[in-house]
Formats: structure tokens, sequence, C-alpha cells
């Protein structure tokens, strides 16, 4: 089946870039299989936005685009149809999401996560959250709110240069805090991969495994990316120990009823 015109790469004449392009080229090709394609289209067809402009960031269980919608860009992530795609997951998220989704295959299974991160992404806006608004979601594919601007998608915190590591670390406590308290949710895969740094503030995202606070796992869950984040924090020049970041983002009410924190 040919493209659909929505979705239009930039090609690169200079040499140097032909077999890197190849390689994208390929890529994309297992990407963008039929159904996918057929998805993509009836998005397009939905009015939730106008074309797939190039990817910002291609992985193993997927990818994602920026898209323009008229004089706006949306992000559009793509989960690939593939019994691979759960590997990496946690058994408690998928236990989590059989519990709350009935289906019967890879296909189905990935749809309900699709599904699951675009009500997350709802929950945390809801609760004032820096997360990206939430569009659609269809199949195996999520449109939401684009984070960056002409030049570019926003840096991960991994990626980013921070000026003043105070405020970045009240930032995150800010975030993560009302993430716990407001929304009643813990990450479950927090790290600096997994935040963006725009305009000195952070926009928590990669949410479709977040669990209530009140799961057995929340407590151990959120210790372990805390820990990551004091480290990080840290190491950028402001010193914080896990547990003072732990309570300052509510960890104390994380946890099922008994046997808190
Ligand atoms: N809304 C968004 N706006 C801009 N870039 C994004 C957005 N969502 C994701 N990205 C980029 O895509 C990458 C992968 O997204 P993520 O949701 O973490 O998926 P995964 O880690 O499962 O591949 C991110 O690290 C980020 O660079
Ligand atoms: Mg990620």
């Amino acid at each position: 089946m040919p493209r659909p015109n929505a979705v239009v790469f930039p090609r690169h004449e200079r040499v140097e870039d032909r077999r890197r392009e190849s390689d994208q080229r390929k890529l994309l090709d297992e990407f963008f299989d039929h159904a996918t394609l057929l998805a993509v289209s009836r998005l397009v067809n939905r009015g939730e936005f106008d074309s797939i402009d190039h990817p910002i960031s291609m992985g193993k269980e997927g990818g994602v685009f920026r898209a323009t919608k008229g004089t706006e860009y949306r992000a559009v992530k793509i989960y690939r149809i593939s019994n691979t795609t759960f590997r990496r997951l946690p058994a408690y998220a998928l236990e989590q999401l059989k519990r709350e989704a009935s289906v019967r295959n890879f296909g189905g299974l990935i749809f309900a996560w699709t599904r699951r991160e675009h009500t997350i992404l709802g929950r945390l806006r809801e609760a004032g959250v820096r997360a990206p608004l939430p569009y659609a979601h269809y199949r195996n594919i999520l449109v939401m709110e684009y984070i960056g601007t002409e030049e570019g998608a926003a840096p991960r915190l991994k990626d980013a240069l921070v000026g003043d590591p105070k405020a970045l670390y009240d930032e995150l406590v800010r975030e993560i805090g009302r993430m716990v308290r407001a929304a009643k949710l813990v990450h479950g895969d927090l790290s600096p991969y997994n935040v963006l740094y725009f305009d000195h503030r952070v926009v928590l995202i990669d949410v479709a495994q977040a669990i209530p606070i009140d799961h057995p796992e929340a407590p151990h869950l959120l210790r372990r990316d805390i820990e990551n984040f004091a480290k990080f924090v840290t190491r950028l020049g402001h010193t914080v120990t896990p547990q003072e970041f732990y309570s300052a983002v509510g960890g104390d009410e994380v946890g099922p009823p008994t046997g808190r924190g």
C-alpha cells in the first residue's frame, strides 16, 4: 500500500545522510505497517492532525513524531504492535492493565495501553500537573500536546542544561508532589529520561505505567525514582537526601491504607 500523503518525511540529499536515511526509512517501514497507516489516516480524517512531519524519537516499543495541525504542532506517539512491546513492562503494570481492560491479544493490550496513557495524561492535567495535554487516541496511536518550539522538541532533563539546580529541585517537588497529592498517582518510571525540560520548567511524560498511590507497589516505585532524582539533583549541585525529597512530594501518603511508606 502506498504511504498516504499525510506521512511525508524530509529527504536529505547529502551522501553521508543517505545511509542514515535508509536505515531510518527501514525502521519507518517496519513501524508504519498497514494497520498503523490506516489508523493514521483515520486520525487525519478526524482532524486530529494534518500531517506527520518527522520522528522525534524512535524506540523499540514505539516512536514519537512531530505532527502539524493548522498552525500548531502536535506530538503523536505510536506504539509498535509486536509482542516485544511489553517485554520491558514490569509485571505489576501488566496485571493492572489486565484488570482494567478485558483484552484477548497483543493488539488489544497495546490499544488498552495507549488508551491508558491518554487517560492518565488527562488526570494529570486535571490535577494541574505539567504533562502534555492529551488530544486523542485511536488503536495504537496517541495524539498529545507537543512540547517544544519550531526549532525542535524540548530536551529530556537528562540532556538539558540546567542553570539553577535548586530551582529544578523545587520544580520536581512541585510536579511530582501534585502527581501524588492531587492526581493520586505514582509514575512508576520517572527518571531524567521521562521528564522534558522546557523554558526552565519540567514536563512529565511517558505515564502509561502510572499506578494509584494506594497500590502495594507504589511506595517502592516512588522511593526508587526519588532516589535517582536525589542523586541527579545532588550531582547538579543542589544537595538533597532521598528522605527529604520523598517527604516533600507527599511520599508519606503513599501505599495501601495499612503499612504506609
Ligand atoms: N509531548 C511531547 N512533545 C515533545 N517530545 C516528546 C513528547 N512526548 C515524548 N517526546 C519525546 O519522545 C521521547 C520518547 O517518548 P516517551 O513517551 O518517553 O516514550 P518511550 O520512552 O516509551 O519511547 C521522549 O524522550 C521525548 O524526547
Ligand atoms: Mg520514555
